[in-house]
């Protein structure tokens, strides 16, 4: 379970610190996440604060997360943009019907749980035959002074310990555990990985 407290006193802050830990590549990042061709319905799973949330390209999106706060914040930056609606909700036990999503995204929160694998169980479990899973997230840097650098520092400084990251073959593991298949993996900006994988 994550400490969802720390979100909810976090909320109006988060954009800003997520922004420098990124290291200026938040824009562009979010550009590689969301081109995808249009789908009817996304799901945008621990939204946050909407990272991608209004970005992502649907005729409906679903925007779920556990913190009120961070809803609040993602609803107040997407005002006016009515195919959003808003769902306070838990991932390991999603309250939405099964094959209802042709698209679901989870970006930047997978490192804060020691069981993603359920998380994504139920993402699959409410994807469409054939929908697609794109995911985002922190990563082991390939670059060795990073990994010895900026990787302890978000573990240590930044998530005061709870960091959990996967190479390459660990998500294709996890995910293939989960019932995906066509995994297709890229690292972004040598520290991040991005995936996109179909039901
Ligand atoms: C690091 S933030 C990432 C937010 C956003 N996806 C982004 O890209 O910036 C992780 C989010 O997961 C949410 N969260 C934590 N546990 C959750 C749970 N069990 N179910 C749904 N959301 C959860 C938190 O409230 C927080 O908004």
């Amino acid at each position: 379970m994550v400490k969802t407290g720390h979100f909810e006193r976090m909320a109006r802050y988060y954009d800003t610190a997520t922004k420098i830990l990124m290291l200026g590549t938040y824009g562009k990042v979010r550009d590689r996440i969301v081109a995808a061709p249009n789908v009817e319905r996304a799901l945008d799973l621990c939204c946050g604060t909407g990272y991608v949330t209004g970005h992502i390209n649907a005729d409906r999106v679903v925007a779920l997360d556990l913190s009120p706060g961070m809803l609040a914040v993602n609803r107040e930056k997407n005002r006016g943009k009515g195919h959003i609606s808003y769902l306070v909700g838990d991932a390991f036990d999603l309250p939405l019907p099964e094959g209802s999503f042709d698209a679901v995204y989870n970006t930047l929160a997978a490192h804060e749980f020691r069981r993603i694998e359920r998380i994504l169980k139920e993402a699959y479990r409410v994807l469409k035959p054939g929908g697609t899973l794109v995911l985002y997230d922190f990563s082991y840097p390939d670059n060795v002074l990073l990994r010895y650098t900026y990787l302890p520092f978000l573990r240590h400084v930044v998530e005061l310990g709870t960091f959990h990251v996967y190479d390459e073959a660990g998500w294709r593991k996890i995910l293939k555990d989960a019932g995906f298949k066509d995994v297709k993996a890229e690292t972004l900006y040598r520290a991040s990985i991005l995936i996109r994988a179909r039901k």
